[in-house]
């Protein structure tokens, strides 16, 4: 089961450890909103954040190669994260 902290909350905080390549380090965010259209968290020389959680961390904890999901493209995960939470 697939709980809300999982994709608002995920361990974007690096303190001691982290891995960049699993999108996870040892701390969770309290940024909690999701931007679905985002799939890169830093930008591309990592020396600034976005300020909602982008796809990457929010999915590919789990979504990824080696993850405990199924491995899904960023344009997959988009289609399913805009609008999550509404009835299609
Ligand atoms: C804590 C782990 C975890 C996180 C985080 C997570 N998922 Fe999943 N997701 C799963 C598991 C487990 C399944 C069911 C088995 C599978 O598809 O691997 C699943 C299934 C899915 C499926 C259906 C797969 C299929 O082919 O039928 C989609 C689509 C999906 N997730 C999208 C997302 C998106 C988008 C996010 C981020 C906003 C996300 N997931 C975050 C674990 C996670
Ligand atoms: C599989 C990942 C996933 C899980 C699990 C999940 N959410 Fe979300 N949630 C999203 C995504 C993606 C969005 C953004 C949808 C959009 O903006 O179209 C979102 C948006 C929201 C919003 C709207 C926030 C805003 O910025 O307006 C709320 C509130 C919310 N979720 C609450 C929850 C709660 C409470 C739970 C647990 C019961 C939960 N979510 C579980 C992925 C998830």
């Amino acid at each position: 089961m697939v709980d809300c902290i999982d994709c608002h909350m995920p361990r974007i905080t690096k303190s001691a450890w982290g891995d960049a390549d699993a999108y996870t380090g040892d701390i969770r965010t309290h940024l909690w909103a999701i931007d679905p259209y985002a799939t890169s968290q830093f930008s591309e020389d990592g020396t600034t954040a976005i300020s909602q959680v982008s796809l990457d961390f929010a999915c590919k904890s789990c979504h990824r190669t080696g993850g405990s999901a199924s491995v899904k493209t960023d344009e997959q995960l988009k289609d399913t994260a805009i609008g999550y939470h509404s009835t299609p």
